[in-house]
């Protein structure tokens, strides 16, 4: 196991300033702290140790390529969303109907981040823009890409959540940072595609990895929690 900045004991540490970060230096990732990383992520429980894991691990020129195909598709979108259908075959990641109080934080959660940047709701051209950010993987060295065995239940969707929080808490002890990402599924059956994955293989998320580029104001976006009480019911 290689070492990490922290101590085990510094656990809260991880958890504490682990966010997601949406600019990142050029800095590269020795492949040697990602394997660790990802053997860290594997000790994640899961449901009769079914372990539901595959990684792809996507850098340089693999990086760059799927990023150009899948940003001319995006802008291809833009111009004629009918377009959209041909590119997913993902689950349903988000509801086909929100409710409150969930539709509120997504939307408080997208408007304090363009208003962060100055974006207006108006301003749909840097919106675009800034959503595209996503499929340059924000500039991390780079991008993760999760897929899981479609036999599988839905608990191993439970048991993957576990493991990419691992992952993300683990890269927080190498000073890393990440960001997971929904995003990708849009595009779900070009990624799919160019990782090579095997038919019976779907995509379950994404994540950026990289150093953060602690000068970028995107980076200073903080994002609020709902008091423990609203979430704890003594019985
Ligand atoms: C599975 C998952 C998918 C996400 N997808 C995206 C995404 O596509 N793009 C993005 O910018 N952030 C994405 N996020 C980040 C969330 O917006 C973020 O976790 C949330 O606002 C809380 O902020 P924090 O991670 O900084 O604590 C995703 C988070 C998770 C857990």
């Amino acid at each position: 196991m290689l070492a990490c900045k922290f101590e085990l004991g510094s656990l809260a540490h991880a958890i504490y300033t682990r966010k997601s970060v949406r600019a990142f230096t050029d800095q590269p990732v020795p492949r040697e702290i990602l394997k660790a990383l990802v053997e860290s992520a594997c000790r994640a429980p899961s449901g009769t140790n079914t372990q539901p894991w595959r990684v792809y691990v996507l850098e340089g020129e693999v990086k760059d390529k799927l990023v150009d195909q899948v940003c001319k598709t995006h802008d291809a979108i833009a111009k004629n969303p009918e377009l959209a259908k041909d590119y997913t075959d993902s689950y349903d990641y988000y509801p086909q109907k929100w409710i409150s109080p969930y539709i509120d934080r997504r939307r408080q959660n997208g408007w304090s981040l363009y208003g962060l940047l100055g974006i207006d709701k108006s301003e749909r051209d840097k919106i675009h823009a800034q959503q595209q950010r996503n499929f340059r993987f924000f500039d991390a060295p780079v991008g993760l890409m999760f897929t899981i065995n479609t036999s599988l239940g839905r608990g191993s969707l439970l048991d993957y959540g576990m493991f990419l929080q691992t992952l993300m808490l683990a890269a927080r002890g190498f000073g890393l940072a990440t960001c997971p990402q929904a995003a990708w599924l849009a595009y779900s059956k070009i990624v799919l595609s160019h990782i090579n994955a095997p038919s019976d293989e779907t995509l379950v998320c994404s994540m950026c990895l990289g150093y953060e580029d602690t000068k970028s104001l995107v980076n200073t976006f903080e994002t609020p929690r709902e008091c423990v009480d609203s979430v704890l019911t003594w019985v």
